[in-house]
């Protein structure tokens, strides 16, 4: 088995971030080694030389004792300076199920556990740290979720047995604080796992295959959360060792790349087409708004604020017409009624009302506190405030029944 594999790296594939539903192999091996697997393990490396010849030996014992024949382990290696890879290559005649990829146009560990992902033939896919921090032997735990019916399987610090093993307090806040910020930007997918900033895990290949992925930084679980089809997630706690060879990569750049990735989830599932008509349907509400206070003033010779509070809840109320019929009329006409239909023009307009005092607030606080442009500020508070209005009435007023965010 695997005579021309030994010597040979992994082709690296390139182009889109995409896992195919059933695996592709290069035409370099032999059909023995391309025959689908149950699992494939992938293990990021960069300047991991002293650990990766244990890494691979503690797993390869443990996985030949549970699915001996049915596995594959792919080092997917930075083109490390310390020649991570060459000694994992070193390491293929003893251990026929290694592979070993070298990348060199690409770098970061989230695109280079997809990488290696898109090179496997696994039915499974998993991901383990190389430099011993994650115990192999709570891969046994994780299979089992798997084939108890889970579509993922994660790894936790912070559920029943799991933990940290030396870790400062200020360690301990920069992880917890990230993790609250991401349960704020995307609740929806980091709110799902206990310990959504795992790098240990397994997944179904079916549950992310033909996804196009797109991770920043470190956080790859979260994309494969953010992105994949995933309905049952099993957990099982581990304790997060201390490193002993080699170091961390983390560095405070980790922290940008990270509100980057979870901004950019947010805004691949942000509604567009709603949020465009949201817009459009708002920005129709200022002329409503400009016409009725014409007619007030000077047709009516109504004073000004009362002109000004009536007009503007006439272009509430129009605004929320369209908004009923055009932009969220899918989900309205599951609600059908007067009663529903009036239900949800009294939140509209509450949110709205909100916003309009959201909207003072933050201009003055731009123009008086911060001294900023008195238009630039106004602007930047129509923008805020018609995301606002916008989240919070889709969240609030024409709620989505099925499936959350
Ligand atoms: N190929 C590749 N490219 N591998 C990388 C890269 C890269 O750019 N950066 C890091 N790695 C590899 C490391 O060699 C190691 O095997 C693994 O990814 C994790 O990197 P560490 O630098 O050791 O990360 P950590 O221990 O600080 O951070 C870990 O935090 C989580 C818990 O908070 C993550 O690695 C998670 O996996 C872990 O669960
Ligand atoms: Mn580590």
């Amino acid at each position: 088995m695997g005579i021309n594999q030994t010597n040979h790296l992994l082709p690296v594939p390139s182009g889109l971030l995409q896992i195919p539903a059933v695996p592709t192999f290069a035409s370099t091996f032999t059909d023995a080694d391309t025959a689908p697997i149950y699992f494939s393990l992938v293990i990021p490396t960069y300047n991991e030389c002293k650990n990766v010849k244990s890494i691979v030996e503690q797993l390869s014992q443990l996985l030949d004792g549970m699915i001996p024949g049915n596995y594959e382990l792919i080092v997917v290696d930075d083109d490390s300076p310390d020649r991570t890879w060459e000694v994992a290559l070193s390491l293929t005649p003893e251990y026929p199920q290694l592979r070993v990829m070298r990348r060199s146009d690409e770098r970061g560990l989230s695109t280079a556990v997809i990488r290696g992902w898109q090179a496997s033939r696994g039915e499974v896919l998993g991901v383990i740290d190389a430099d011993l921090q994650h115990p192999p032997e709570t891969l046994l735990q994780l299979l089992a979720e798997i084939q108890r019916g889970a579509d993922l399987a994660a790894a936790s610090r912070h559920v029943a047995e799991g933990g940290v093993s030396d870790w400062s307090v200020v360690r301990r806040l920069l992880s917890r604080g990230a993790q609250i910020v991401g349960l704020i930007v995307l609740p929806g997918v980091v709110g799902r796992v206990s310990d959504p900033m795992s790098g240990y895990f397994m997944v179904r290949r079916s549950c992310i295959a033909e996804k196009t992925m797109n991770p920043a930084g470190y956080k790859i679980l979260i994309e494969v959360l953010g992105r994949g089809d995933i309905r049952w997630i099993g957990e099982v706690g581990y304790v997060f060792q201390e490193r002993k060879e080699g170091e961390s990569k983390v560095t405070g750049k980790q922290y940008i790349e990270y509100l980057r990735h979870l901004l950019i989830l947010r805004f691949a599932r942000w509604p567009m087409g709603k949020f465009l008509r949201f817009g459009l349907v708002g920005f129709s509400g200022v002329f409503v708004n400009m016409a009725v206070l014409y007619v007030l003033r000077e047709i009516f010779n109504l004073e000004l604020t009362r002109s000004l509070i009536l007009a503007a809840e006439l272009a509430i109320i129009s605004n929320f017409f369209w908004n009923d019929l055009w932009t969220f009329g899918d989900i309205s006409k599951r609600q059908p009624g007067i009663k529903q239909r009036l239900k949800r023009l009294l939140k509209f307009n509450t949110i709205c009302l909100m916003g309009l005092i959201l909207n003072v607030l933050l201009v003055n606080v731009m123009f008086n506190i911060l001294g900023m442009n008195e238009y630039l500020a106004t602007l930047i508070a129509i923008a805020v405030v018609t995301l606002w209005n916008f989240w919070i009435n889709m969240k609030l007023s024409w709620r989505v029944t099925e499936v959350d965010s």
